[in-house]
């Protein structure tokens, strides 16, 4: 039933309500929350801060992947590690030694994930891979959800997926911003193995068929 992993991303979400957010999320079968923090200088927009961590883990099973579009994210890791994030993803355009960086975040026995930009090349990335949970394509700028997905991203997704089968044990290859039911085909079709995904699973009608629907579409070549 399960094929690719999908992390339901809170940005687009009711923030009145959180906790239900999660648990449809988590009914729904979704693979992972996916928690977008901004500090209004790396991108120009305020989120969600550490505390939220703790406050969704009554709420759900499901691993808790923090996203930090963050300058400096070295200096928030143990913050975030030690209130009980699963994995901590950072861009790596904010890490001025990102195996450093990396290494710290599996120091706290958690999964680490780099994030790269649409107009950034894989080259800082690409020596990386082996020691990576994840490697998270940005499908649109950071910043703000229900962009539109920039498709001039996928050919590296393709040249990720192709560097990532090479090895024994691959991280995923994710892709955040702009998927929906009409791009999520795209996606996976490019190598995508896992997929934020905000505004078409928050952003209207139930998040139980929104999730169906998406999964049954990833699921179809
Ligand atoms: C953008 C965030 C994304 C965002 C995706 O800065 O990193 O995770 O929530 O939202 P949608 O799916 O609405 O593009
Ligand atoms: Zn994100």
């Amino acid at each position: 039933m399960h094929g690719i992993h999908i992390s339901a991303s809170i940005l687009a979400a009711d923030w009145s309500n959180l906790g239900q957010a999660v648990r449809e999320a988590e009914v729904a079968g979704a693979d992972s929350i996916h928690i977008d923090i901004m500090d209004g200088h790396y991108v120009h927009n305020l989120t969600l801060g550490i505390k939220t961590i703790p406050c969704l883990k009554p709420h759900t099973t499901l691993p808790l992947i923090v996203h930090l579009e963050i300058s400096n994210p070295d200096s928030f890791i143990a913050d975030f590690a030690e209130v009980g994030s699963n994995m901590i993803v950072v861009q790596e355009d904010t890490c001025p030694d990102l195996a450093a960086t990396i290494e710290k975040i599996h120091g706290y026995g958690i999964q680490a994930g780099v994030a790269v930009n649409p107009d950034r090349p894989l080259d800082t990335v690409i020596d990386f891979l082996d020691r990576i949970d994840l490697l998270l394509l940005m499908s649109v700028f950071p910043g703000f959800g229900g962009q539109q997905l920039l498709t001039w991203v996928l050919p590296k997704v393709e040249e990720a997926r192709k560097r990532a089968d090479a090895l024994k044990t691959p991280p995923f290859i994710g892709l955040d911003g702009g998927i929906n039911q009409r791009t999520i085909q795209a996606c996976v079709n490019a190598g995508a193995d896992f997929l934020a995904i905000g505004t078409a699973i928050y952003g209207g009608g139930s998040v139980k068929d929104n999730i169906r629907i998406l999964r049954c579409l990833s699921m179809t070549p």
